[in-house]
């Protein structure tokens, strides 16, 4: 196995998106989060160019252990100062610098020609190395630079002491093929390569940034510069998650990263929360509906063999399974086994044939079905059956007044009356049910929604309540919300007392 070094760039390139910012503190809890996921390099930012960025370099240096902090510069001896200066606490600081070395930017950006980029690159590594050890170099929008061109600058660079020569494809602008050629061609045509990591730096403005960065990797490249959700500026980056899990699916290719891939998911959600961008749905591997199942054949070939239709198992990336979205398209046994995962297991074949068929006629109506809903549909027919049910419910509630509620159970045909006073109407009827039914048990999840609008709507409640290590479900629906609610325990009290 070959070692694929990641470099995050979360916190640089993804940070540039307009909205995205984070202070210094959301910086570092992003940071460490990313160290725990195990990359090897964060871009922490571009010093110069602001107190904040420079201010998050010197915090991230001081909080981070493990992986190296990388400050970019462009090629003038004022910014690598700068980026120097903002290393100094770092473990293991890098200084990224680094030139266009396209026409577009030579002639049009830099005003300048091929002959003399080359020199300013060179120099630009050479005054870097004077600080630290370990100085990257980037050819700026390398993607569009001919080829023996580049060649002539990465060689430059190596020589004055660049131990990574990144190679972006700035613009996103670059076939798979093609950039898979460019890192071959650079492999075979400059004699000192072996000095240095080369490294793909792929955007995605034409949706192939992943392959791009792949294509690099096949070829040669054994650092890749990705960040998470793949968020960056316009299309975005290379998305970490993308990059590392089809080379954990292509074992064949015989290369490995340190990415401790089961803290994708819960990274993926930090990124997005923070930085207030939400991910696509069908984004790959931590899009919302990457595992979800919809298809009545694809649900019912999941459940016989996962592999039958998933080439990842969800829990490689850190989520507990792959979900199958309830609909029309479902068949009995995906509607079994959702019902098994919120703790209806005893259900007859002929009940289940029954409770199909309500629930081919309810998803007729609706999109897609959701727990409550599957739950209503089996309380319903339950009800009768329940050996604990509410009898009687009354509640003193409104402001100043001491909230109290008296109620009346019937166990197995016996009625029991409590009282007790809470924190809320609810609270106070949830400790009087608790004062009859002695058991240890805590609500870990309470829900309440509305069906529809108005203030004579329905209430649905949901509720989770967790009895000796197992967690319990429980549902109602009323008018009366905290009716609902004392109905939802006891509902969920059902499926543990016999
Ligand atoms: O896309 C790019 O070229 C960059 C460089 C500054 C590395 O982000
Ligand atoms: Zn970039």
């Amino acid at each position: 196995m070959d070692r694929l070094y990641i470099f995050d760039t979360t916190l640089r390139d993804g940070e540039q998106v307009p909205g995205c910012q984070l202070n210094t503190l959301e910086k570092i809890e992003v940071a460490k989060a990313l160290e725990t996921l195990g990359v090897d390099v964060i871009e922490a930012g571009f010093p110069v160019s602001s107190p904040g960025d420079f201010d998050s370099v010197v915090e991230l240096s001081k909080a981070i252990t493990w992986p190296a902090i990388c400050a970019l510069t462009r090629a003038v001896e004022k910014d690598i100062d700068v980026a120097a200066d903002a290393l100094k606490h770092a473990k293991r600081g890098r200084i990224h610098t680094g030139i266009g070395t396209s026409v577009y930017h030579i002639v049009h950006k830099l005003n300048s020609n091929p002959d003399e980029i080359l020199l300013r690159a060179a120099a630009a590594v050479k005054y870097a190395k004077k600080y630290v050890e370990d100085v990257e170099f980037y050819a700026e929008d390398a993607g569009r630079t001919d080829n023996e061109y580049l060649a002539r600058v990465v060689e430059a660079v190596i020589a004055a002491g660049a131990t990574v020569v990144n190679i972006p494809d700035t613009t996103g602008y670059c076939l798979p093929s093609e950039y898979g050629e460019k890192i071959k061609f650079l492999m075979e045509n400059v004699s000192n390569i072996h000095k240095a990591v080369i490294a793909t730096h792929c955007h995605n403005d034409l949706g192939m940034a992943t392959a791009n960065s792949l294509a690099g990797v096949i070829n040669g490249a054994r650092q890749v510069e990705v960040t998470i959700n793949g968020i960056g500026e316009r299309a975005g980056n290379t998305a970490l998650e993308e990059v590392v899990m089809a080379l954990k699916s292509h074992k064949e290719l015989e290369i490995e990263t340190n990415i401790n891939t089961k803290r994708i998911w819960e990274t993926s959600k930090l990124v997005s929360t923070l930085m207030s961008m939400p991910v696509q749905p069908n984004k790959a591997i931590v899009g919302r509906n990457a595992f979800a199942h919809s298809s009545g054949i694809h649900q019912d070939g999941v459940l016989k063999n996962r592999e039958n239709y998933e080439i990842i198992d969800p829990k490689d990336v850190g989520i507990d399974e792959s979900s199958i979205v309830l609909t029309a398209r479902s068949g009995r046994a995906a509607l079994k086994y959702r019902l098994a995962s919120l703790g209806v297991n005893d259900m007859s074949q002929e009940k289940l044939d029954e409770v199909y068929q309500q629930f081919l006629r309810l998803a007729d109506r609706k999109k897609s079905l959701s727990d409550s809903d599957i739950l209503a549909l089996v309380g319903e027919r339950d009800s009768a059956q329940k050996k604990i049910k509410l009898d009687y419910l009354q509640v003193l509630c409104g402001k100043r007044v001491r909230q109290v509620a008296t109620i009346r159970i019937d166990i197995a045909g016996e009625k029991f009356e409590s009282t007790s006073s809470g924190n809320g109407p609810v609270d106070a009827s949830i400790k009087a049910v608790k004062q009859i039914i002695h058991r240890q048990m805590s609500i870990q999840e309470f829900l309440i929604q509305a069906i529809t609008k108005g203030s004579d709507d329905v209430g649905k409640v949901h509720i989770q309540v967790e009895y000796n290590g197992k967690i319990y479900y429980g549902f109602s629906a009323n008018t009366d919300i905290v009716t609902a609610s004392v109905e939802a325990f006891i509902d969920a009290v059902n499926k543990f007392v016999n």
